[in-house]
């Protein structure tokens, strides 16, 4: 039986680890599955002690059964935190691994590569950057775009930014310097300087993760619930689920900590499921919706 701790007009949060609820809704399709999963090196404690190739085959088992739930041309985005070995100053490669197994096992097809770069990032890890100042800050994370088709739904019409400054004015002047680059790359006139509603945003999104008295906060502290340590900025799933889904969609998120995912999905209208095994971030996730 499925712990349904809260719905929403949109949406559903579940309790319970994902392994075990997972296969109760196999008979739904997802357009969107976008997911944070934990990470073990750094959080051993609170998730286990899984080794490498324990977290390896743990995550790789759960991909192989996301690959099931997805809608004929549905998307899997999936952001692995980077990590570094446990004294030493040098990265794991265990995050890199995990994204490969996970793509390998689910037989999914690399859509593309993201970035997410966090320039307010605090100089971590501290022993190395601050102290014997010998790396610099680990400020990005990548983000994977999955799927079982090479051209699963996706419209960047539904993602464009505000043209710069520059851009505003050629489009003003409608005078552009088409021809040949250095690169080889041959500008045409008509195309660069035709106005599309906005710019076209690349794959490195820029969000600071800095928010510090928002609702969801505010009902955290009130509540005295623990505020989820590795919350998400809400540009990263806004981004996706605008791109990769229409209204009425389904989007699943199987580790939802403080379910900003559904949050997003429930502004967007889109239909979400999200499970979490820590009652107490469901409980203060509560918090992001009206009552
Ligand atoms: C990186 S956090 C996700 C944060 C989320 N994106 C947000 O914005 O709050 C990963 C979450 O997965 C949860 N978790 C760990 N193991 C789980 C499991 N087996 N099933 C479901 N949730 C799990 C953790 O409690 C944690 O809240």
């Amino acid at each position: 039986m499925l712990d349904i701790k809260y719905q929403t007009e949109y949406g559903k949060m579940i309790c319970g680890r994902c392994e075990d609820v997972l296969p109760e809704l196999s008979g739904c399709r997802f357009d969107l599955i976008f997911t944070s999963p934990p990470f073990p090196l750094n959080r051993a404690k609170s998730y286990g002690n899984m080794t490498g190739d324990e977290y390896l085959e743990w995550i790789s088992d759960i991909a192989a059964e996301l690959k099931g739930m997805l809608s004929e041309r549905g998307s899997v985005v999936v952001e692995i935190g980077n990590a570094w070995n446990k004294g030493e100053p040098t990265h794991s490669t265990l995050p890199m691994e995990a994204l490969l197994e996970f793509k390998r096992k689910g037989n999914f097809y690399l859509c593309q590569e993201f970035i997410y770069y966090n320039p307010a990032k605090l100089p971590s890890p501290i022993e190395w950057v601050n102290k014997k100042r010998i790396r610099v800050k680990d400020s990005f994370t990548r983000i994977w775009w999955l799927s079982n088709v090479p051209t699963p739904k996706a419209d960047n019409r539904k993602v464009l930014e505000e043209y710069s400054m520059q851009m505003n004015k050629l489009l003003r002047s409608g005078k552009y310097n088409a021809g040949k680059r250095p690169s080889e790359y041959n500008v045409g006139q008509t195309s660069f300087a035709k106005n599309n509603g906005g710019a076209i945003p690349s794959n490195v999104i820029i969000a600071p993760n800095t928010t510090s008295r928002d609702r969801y906060i505010q009902f955290c502290k009130e509540q005295k619930y623990g505020i989820h340590p590795a919350r998400m900025p809400k540009e990263i799933p806004t981004f996706f689920i605008k791109m990769l889904t229409d209204e009425g969609d389904m989007v699943l998120d199987p580790f939802a900590g403080s379910n900003t995912t559904g949050w997003i999905a429930e502004q967007l209208k889109r239909k979400w499921i999200s499970i979490e095994v820590e009652p107490e971030y469901i409980a203060g996730s509560r918090g992001r919706f009206p009552v």
